[in-house]
């Protein structure tokens, strides 16, 4: 056929082929809130059968698959599934409390199942080295579910920082959080310290600590001095259960509702972080990231929402002009979770590296760690991460 000389001009899209003939069998582990949007995530992909779930709450397995009108076999916890051979799981979504995530995830890995991990990883750094070494044992792959990651916007950050127009960086100010919004949306799964384990910190820091890390490559934390409290949390005139009739809840809060930390980086770099559930002000601030050549300023971003605040700007020098460049909001129809499943899924099928591993994650979850532990002992203190 002759050529068309107009399609010279069309723009080269890399849209990746799904072998639809080559299923990958998935299990759902806890079926609350966030396995809704795993499962809508799933059903957009052509490739998967979801053939199981499993939640420890008694008949809640059963009503979720048949919401969805998925017919998928119903266990009373991750470890009847997983010991079932017979459903030849490929891969599960962890979508339990931060709680039960070191559990489910290590058993999955000795069962030789690949992970899709919700965030936060778990809740200690102890248990974060024995989800690694399961991991590296097993040979399987397990990535963590930071969706904000595969935003446009999100990828500029790192893009800005890769180019080297901010030189060397040697601070950074980031966190973020919200008036008033302590997430208790199905009961009290994210304030209970039995099933949350960390509050703001666990819910939203991390995804304020992976959105400058990712960007900076995850260096090494050191030291952290941490600070967290519980001052609103623990009222039972707290005005979102006052709105929900539950000034009962007040009692069951045990985590940190506001958490804030100077941690020091391994190659000289200072982050200076702040998160909330709660507080008076609308916000603490944009995330600001400072160079030997130049400076970014991501306006204060609910990132854990997915993406910036609004239009970044970069502080840099041209010939010697202090010069301001904005960066445009980058548009995109794609769907974040989709996104986060479709990597995990080609990541298991080709058997590559987890796009969001935990030799990063691990990072992340030692800084939260190291908050919550300096913040108990009242000073600084060291992060000793051991190789693994
Ligand atoms: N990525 C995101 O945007 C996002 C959003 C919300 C929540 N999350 C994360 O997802 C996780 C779950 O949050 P949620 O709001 O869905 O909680 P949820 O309390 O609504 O649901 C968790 C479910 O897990 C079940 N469960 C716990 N341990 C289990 C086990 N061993 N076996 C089987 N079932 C088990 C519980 O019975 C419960 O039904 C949390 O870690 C949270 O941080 C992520």
């Amino acid at each position: 056929m002759a050529e068309n000389i107009l399609d010279r001009f069309k723009e080269v899209v890399n849209e990746t082929v799904i072998d639809a003939s080559k299923k990958v069998r998935v299990g759902i582990i806890g079926t609350g809130w966030i396995a809704e949007a795993h499962m809508l995530s799933y059903l957009n992909q052509p490739d998967v059968e979801i053939v199981a779930g499993a939640d420890l709450v008694e008949g809640k397995a059963e009503a979720f698959f048949e919401k969805f009108g998925v017919e998928a076999k119903c266990y009373p916890s991750h470890k009847e599934m997983l010991d079932d051979e017979s459903l030849k799981l490929d891969a599960v979504s962890i979508c339990t409390y931060n709680r039960t995530h070191a559990e489910c995830a290590i058993y999955a890995m000795q069962k030789g199942v690949n992970v899709l991990l919700e965030k936060p990883m778990c809740v200690t750094l102890e248990e974060a080295l024995e989800i690694r070494k399961a991991e590296k044992e097993s040979g399987k792959i397990i990535s963590v579910g930071f969706q904000p990651r595969f935003d446009e916007n999100m990828k500029m950050i790192k893009k800005i920082i890769d180019s080297g127009v901010l030189g060397k960086v040697y601070y950074i100010q980031t966190g973020g959080g919200r008036r008033r919004g302590i997430p208790t949306p199905f009961g009290t799964t994210f304030i209970e310290d039995a099933t949350a384990g960390l509050g703001a910190l666990g819910d939203i820091g991390c995804y304020s600590l992976d959105m400058v890390l990712n960007a900076i490559g995850y260096p090494k934390p050191l030291t952290v001095s941490g600070y967290k409290s519980n001052f609103f949390g623990t009222r039972p005139d707290y005005s979102g259960y006052v709105a929900k009739g539950k000034p009962e809840y007040a009692e069951k809060f045990q985590v940190d509702d506001f958490a804030a930390a100077f941690i020091r980086l391994d190659g000289g770099i200072i982050l200076d972080f702040r998160i909330a559930w709660a507080m008076n002000i609308d916000t603490p601030g944009d995330t600001i990231i400072l160079g030997t050549e130049g400076g970014l300023r991501i306006p204060s971003t609910e990132c854990w929402n997915g993406t910036v605040g609004g239009a970044m700007k970069l502080y840099h020098e041209v010939c010697g002009q202090q010069t301001e460049t904005e960066i445009p909001i980058i548009k995109s129809d794609a769907n974040r979770f989709d996104l986060k499943i479709r990597s995990f899924l080609d990541a298991v099928k080709n058997g590559t590296e987890a796009p969001v591993p935990t030799s990063q994650i691990l990072y992340n979850q030692a800084i939260l760690d190291g908050i919550f532990k300096s913040a108990e002992a009242g000073r600084e203190i060291e992060i000793e991460i051991p190789e693994c």
